[in-house]
């Protein structure tokens, strides 16, 4: 008999049985059906939500403030709010789930010499004799020494234990041909024979949402392996805050997060071994880059004080771990460097942008944004660099937008207006949502034709320029709560009803494109740069790869630079992960980049809030 009250989630039909108390997007989250939860499940979002067709309970407070009375009578409810105190059958309709988010599954090719820290060496070592009775141990020894032409007397290489236990059958089994696996100044495997070329190491971008793995063989030429992952942590919130509250307010709450994440490490890992055909104890190494808060909460460090003024980190060095220590599932004796943090809200993933875009070192004026969760900036000038970090991602990510979503199948991914609304959706299924990029380009066109002012209201049906065609004009529509404008009739929807634009919607892209805007401003200033200084404007991250430029541009999202100077550079912190992983020089610039990063705080700056006011409004056309 099975133990807890049975909760049956619909469509599917699958079945779960949780303790009394539970809520229902935990309860979902246990079978691996994933809600969508902005907020945390503050209850604030209303994303979450739910029809509950046997065992509703009463209606919250909060299930009151975002459902009518109708549908609070047909069941509907918060999951983050319902509690199971009795047998229930949950609907999850597809509005509420959290779907993974496309990302690119190739691999920037990396200029850089391959020249990791760890490495392999072929030996074929002299056979005991009855007058040479070395040890095997000293054998091997002698012969690294040899090699490396490392001065005889003090020996800098040691063995690790187990490669000592190992040792006498390996040497044996191949007459005396063994593979040492070095990592520095230690040997952390030898195999029987020579297996040079099957040396691998891995790099992780963890990121807030999502966590991409990508599988570099270390000594030899081989295709790099990618694969990604929805990063599990988004069932205990969208955004670091709401973690951070999380491995604080709740019991174990700091284990689930770093359980989660290396849960979901582990599954990239099984997924690279498999397409690479070789076996997880071939991965002697992993780089790990992410923002402080996901590298805190990586190796279980209190991320709470990151939180808190004056937003101080715990950890900023760039630090190597055992991997089993952290519970990773490669060669027992691999090692894990997490990539250097800058400050509290800018981390490893904005150091790995900086080494693989290479702005430390080049000459000229260069502005990189990276827009994940949140948004991270750095500009440099001549090699001096500045960073900061701004809250732009969650209205990009879907977060309190009304039809809001990722960049998921169903998703509106593009909006034209020519005569009438023209739209592309990805997976060219019938639309569900909006994601960032047609957010913008919503935005983008009802400003350009004249449905919204450069403030960002919306005009009324009968204020709207002669010039707005006569389709277009009928999408205004007026509701109780203010116009909105329909992007999509519901007949060209999934969800059974219209897909539209609020007021509210637009002033919450005004508040994130403003956030960034401003944070660009102030870090502009810091160095003196006026926008026509800028010889290049670098797009990082996932979604930068959809922005359409000329509609950044034009709701003053990016700085008014000519659009050929903003280029797109893809998943740059996951290929300066990788960067680090296959070459030393690369491993010791992060530090550096790390230590000379000069971070501006912008909470509290009184230019920061007047920029911020300025770039709320919409740029003259
Ligand atoms: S309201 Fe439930 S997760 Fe936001």
């Amino acid at each position: 008999m099975k133990k807890g009250i049975k909760v049956t989630f619909q469509p599917e039909g699958r079945v779960t049985y949780v303790l009394p108390g539970t809520t229902l997007i935990e309860a979902a989250g246990e079978i691996g059906i994933v809600l969508s939860s902005p907020c945390g499940g503050k209850g604030t979002c209303g994303k979450c939500r739910v029809v509950i067709s046997r065992g509703a309970p009463d209606p919250t407070d909060l299930d009151r403030s975002h459902f009518t009375a109708d549908e609070l009578d047909r069941g509907t409810r918060l999951a983050c709010q319902t509690r199971v105190q009795q047998e229930m059958v949950v609907n999850v309709p597809s509005q509420s789930r959290f779907f993974e988010q496309k990302v690119a599954k190739t691999a920037t090719h990396v200029e850089v010499e391959l020249e990791p820290v760890v490495r392999t060496q072929f030996f074929q070592l002299e056979e005991p004799t009855l007058e040479d009775q070395r040890a095997d141990s000293d054998r091997l020894l002698t012969a690294i020494k040899r090699e490396s032409g490392e001065p005889s007397g003090g020996c800098p290489v040691k063995l690790h234990l187990s490669v000592v236990r190992k040792l006498p059958s390996a040497v044996r089994e191949k007459n005396f041909a063994v593979t040492a696996v070095r990592a520095d100044g230690e040997v952390i495997d030898v195999v029987a024979g020579d297996t040079t070329g099957r040396c691998y190491g891995v790099a992780f971008d963890i990121g807030t949402t999502t966590v991409v793995g990508m599988l570099d063989c270390l000594d030899a030429e081989r295709p790099t392996r990618v694969a990604a992952r929805t990063n599990p942590q988004v069932r205990y919130g969208d955004d670091v805050v709401s973690r951070i509250e999380h491995a604080q307010n709740r019991e174990n709450g700091l284990l689930n997060l770093q359980e989660s994440i290396v849960g979901c490490l582990n599954d990239i890992v099984g997924e690279l071994c498999e397409k690479a055909g070789i076996n997880r104890h071939n991965v002697f190494e992993a780089v790990v880059g992410g923002n402080t808060t996901m590298t805190h909460l990586f190796l279980r460090i209190d991320p709470s004080y990151i939180a808190r003024a004056p937003y101080v980190a715990s950890l900023r060095n760039g630090m190597t771990c055992d991997a089993a220590d952290l519970g990773l599932d490669i060669h027992p004796n691999a090692k894990v460097f997490t990539l250097p943090n800058i400050a509290g809200f800018v981390g490893g993933d904005t150091v790995a942008v900086i080494l693989a875009t290479g702005l430390l070192k080049s000459d000229g004026i260069r502005l990189a944004v990276d827009i994940g969760t949140n948004g991270e900036v750095v500009l440099a000038k001549d090699g001096r660099l500045v960073a900061c970090s701004t809250a732009a991602g969650p209205a990009f990510e879907g977060a309190r937008i009304t039809f809001g979503m990722r960049a998921a199948d169903g998703a509106i991914e593009k909006v034209v207006i020519t005569d009438d609304v023209e739209l592309a959706v990805i997976g060219n299924v019938p639309a569900r949502g909006l994601c960032g990029s047609s957010l913008i380009d919503a935005v983008g066109e009802l400003l350009r034709v004249g449905v919204i002012d450069m403030t960002g209201r919306m005009r009324e049906p009968e204020n709207l320029p002669e010039s707005v065609p006569p389709l277009v004009r009928a999408r205004v529509a007026r509701a109780d709560n203010g116009l909105r404008f329909i992007l999509a009739n519901p007949d060209e929807t999934q969800i059974g009803g219209p897909i539209y634009l609020t007021q509210r919607d637009i002033r919450e892209l005004q508040l994130a494109k403003g956030a960034l805007a401003a944070g660009v401003a102030t870090l502009m200033k810091e160095m003196g740069v006026r926008p026509s200084d800028l010889q290049e404007v670098l797009l990082a991250g996932a979604f930068g790869n959809f922005i359409r430029r000329s509609q950044a541009k034009r709701i003053g999202l990016l700085p008014g630079v000519p659009t050929e100077r903003i280029k797109f550079v893809g998943n740059a912190a996951g290929t300066g992960a990788r960067m680090a992983l296959v070459s030393r020089a690369c491993r010791e610039e992060v530090e550096k980049i790390s230590l000379v990063t000069r971070y501006v705080e912008l909470a509290g700056r009184p230019d920061f809030h007047e920029a911020f006011a300025e770039a709320m409004l919409f740029p003259e056309p």
